[in-house]
C-alpha cells in the first residue's frame, strides 16, 4: 500500500512538474509575467527533483536513492556556482552564461549515457542506441557551447579550419559507423563509446569554429535545442516524464528561437552556419563602397526642437544603444519630451541587438514601462502619425535596401519603415555600417538627419537643451 502510495505522490509530482515547465514558458513570453514564469518553473523543478531523491525506485529492486552525501553535496556546490554567477552577470553577458550553462546541460546528458553504457543490465538495442544518441548530441552541444562561451568572452578568435566541412562529414561518418557497430552489439569494446565521445567533441569543436562571433546567439540557441533533445534521451533511459517533457520543452523552444531569428534576419540556418553573411558583404553590390552621395547634419538644439514641438516621437534602439550603455539616458529624455506633452514610443525589431530580446531587457533595465514598447509590426503601423523618428545606434533593422535592392545581403529581411514619419534623426557615431557590414541608403535620403556622436553623450546633452527649453 504505501509503496503504491508514494509511487502515486511520485507521478504526481512529476506531473506537477511538467505542467508547470508548459505554464513558465508560456508566462516566458511577456515581460510582465516573465519573472512569475520563471519562478513558477523552477518551483515546479525542485518539486520533482526532491520527488526523484526521495520517492524514485529503482525498476527491478525497488531500491530508493541512498547517496545522499554524494546528490546533497553537489547540490549545494551547483546551487551556490550557479547563485552567485546569476548574481555577478553583468546583461550583456548574458549570452555567455547562457553559452556555459547550455553546455553544462550537454555535459550531463554525455556522462548519464557514459554512466549507463557500462551498468550490466544495459541490454538491447534500443537502450544503446538511446545512449549513444543522449551521447553525441549532448557532447557535441558540450564541446560547441564552450567554444561559443570562449568566443563571446573574446578568448577564442573565429577560425576557418582548412577543409572544416570536409574534416566534419568524414566525423560525422566515423561517428555513424561506430554507433552502428555499438548499438548492433557486433563488437564488445567500450573503447569504441570513448571514440565516439571524442569524435563528437571535436565535431562540436569545428562546427563551432568558424561561425562568426556575432553570429553566436543564433548557434547557442541552436545548441541549446540539441542540449534539450540529448535531456530528452536521459528522460527515456530512466522512464522518467518529467525529464522527457523538460528535454522536449527546451528541445523545440530552441529550435523555434532558431528559426524565429533566422526569419526575421532573413537568412537561412544553412547562411548562418556557413557564416556567408560577411562573404555577401564583401562581394556584394551593396558594399559599403558604393558611393552614395550627400547627407545632412543636425545639430543638437535643433533635434531637441523638432523633438519638443512633435506630437509624437518614436525612438528606436539598436545595438549602438547597449554598447554605450545609454538606455538610462534614453529613459531621461523619455520622460523629459513626455513633460512636455510629447508621446514617446518605441519601436523594435526583432533582431536588434545581438539577443533575441536584447532592447526589451536593456529597456526593461531603465524601468521603461512595457507598454512603450512596440513589436515591429505595431511600430509600423503607428510611423505615418509619427512625426519624428529618434534612431539611436540602430541601423540594419532600418536599411531600406531590405525592401528595394534585391542584390542586398539583407533583402526580404522585414525593417521599420522609419521614413513613413514626418523627420528621421539618426545617432550613431559614424557613416560606419552596422552587422551586415552593408552601406544604408536611409542615411542619405531627404527625410534624414545625421546626429553624430556616441548615444549615452548625446541624450544626455539632449536632455540639457529639452530642459532649458
Ligand atoms: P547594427 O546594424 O549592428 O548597427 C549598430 C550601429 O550602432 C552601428 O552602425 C554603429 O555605428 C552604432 N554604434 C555603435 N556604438 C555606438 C555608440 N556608442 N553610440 C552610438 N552608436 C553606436 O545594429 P542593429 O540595427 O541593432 O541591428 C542588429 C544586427 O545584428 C542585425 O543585422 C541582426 O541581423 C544582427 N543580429 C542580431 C541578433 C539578435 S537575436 N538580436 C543575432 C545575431 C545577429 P557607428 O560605428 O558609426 O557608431
Amino acid at each position: 500500500m504505501e509503496l503504491v502510495n508514494s509511487y502515486a505522490i511520485l507521478l504526481l509530482s512529476y506531473l506537477i512538474g511538467s505542467v508547470t515547465f508548459i505554464a513558465g514558458l508560456k508566462m516566458l513570453s511577456h515581460p510582465e509575467t516573465a519573472r512569475r514564469g520563471n519562478l513558477m518553473a523552477a518551483a515546479g523543478m525542485t518539486i520533482a527533483i526532491a520527488a526523484t531523491i526521495f520517492l524514485w525506485e529503482t525498476p527491478n529492486t525497488h531500491q530508493r536513492l541512498h547517496n545522499y552525501a554524494w546528490i546533497f553535496g553537489g547540490l549545494l556546490v551547483g546551487g551556490v556556482v550557479g547563485t552567485l554567477a546569476a548574481k555577478k552577470v553583468k546583461m550583456t553577458s548574458m549570452p555567455e552564461m547562457v553559452s556555459l550553462f547550455n553546455g553544462m546541460g550537454g555535459a550531463c546528458a554525455m556522462l548519464i549515457s557514459l554512466v549507463e553504457y557500462h551498468k550490466p543490465e544495459t541490454t538491447g538495442a534500443g537502450k544503446l542506441l538511446i545512449i549513444v544518441l543522449g551521447l553525441v548530441i549532448g557532447t557535441v552541444s558540450f564541446a560547441g557551447s564552450m567554444i561559443a562561451w570562449g568566443k563571446l568572452a573574446g578568448k577564442i578568435k573565429d577560425r576557418t579550419i582548412p577543409a572544416g566541412q570536409v574534416v566534419n562529414f568524414a566525423l560525422l561518418i566515423g561517428i555513424i559507423a561506430l554507433a552502428i557497430i555499438v548499438v548492433g552489439q557486433y563488437a564488445d569494446m567500450p573503447a569504441l563509446i570513448y571514440c565516439i565521445l571524442a569524435m563528437a567533441a571535436i565535431y562540436g569543436i569545428l562546427f563551432v569554429m568558424p561561425i562568426g562571433g556575432a553570429d553566436m546567439p543564433v548557434v547557442i540557441s541552436l545548441l541549446n535545442s540539441f542540449t534539450g533533445v540529448a535531456a530528452a534521451f536521459g528522460g527515456f533511459l530512466y522512464d522518467n516524464p518529467v525529464m522527457l517533457t523538460g528535454g522536449i520543452l527546451v528541445g523545440s523552444a530552441g529550435t523555434i528561437l532558431t528559426i524565429l531569428m533566422c526569419k526575421a534576419m532573413n537568412r537561412s540556418l544553412k547562411n548562418v552556419l556557413l557564416g556567408s553573411f560577411g562573404g555577401q558583404k564583401a562581394a556584394g553590390p551593396s558594399g559599403a563602397a558604393k558611393e552614395q552621395g550627400n547627407f545632412k547634419e543636425i545639430s543638437l538644439n535643433d533635434s531637441a526642437t523638432l523633438m519638443a514641438y512633435a506630437q509624437k516621437v518614436m525612438i528606436i534602439p539598436g545595438y549602438g544603444l547597449a554598447v554605450a550603455q545609454a538606455q538610462h539616458a534614453c529613459h531621461e529624455l523619455e520622460k523629459v519630451l513626455e513633460d512636455k506633452g510629447v508621446e514617446v514610443l518605441y519601436g523594435i525589431h526583432p533582431v536588434a541587438g545581438r539577443m533575441p530580446g536584447h532592447m526589451n531587457v536593456l529597456l526593461a533595465e531603465a524601468d521603461v514601462p512595457y507598454e512603450k514598447l512596440l513589436e515591429m509590426e505595431d511600430a509600423n503601423d503607428q510611423m505615418g502619425s509619427t512625426n519624428v523618428v529618434l534612431i539611436l545606434g540602430a541601423n540594419d533593422v532600418v536599411n531600406p535596401a531590405a525592401k528595394d535592392d534585391p542584390s542586398s545581403p539583407i533583402y526580404g529581411m522585414p525593417i521599420l519603415e522609419v521614413e513613413k514619419a514626418e523627420h528621421v534623426i539618426v545617432n550613431k557615431r559614424s557613416m560606419k555600417p552596422g552587422y551586415a557590414g552593408i552601406e544604408n541608403e536611409l542615411f542619405f535620403r531627404p527625410k534624414t538627419s545625421m546626429l553624430f556622436g556616441d548615444a549615452k553623450k548625446v541624450l544626455q546633452d539632449l536632455v540639457a537643451e529639452l530642459k532649458q527649453m
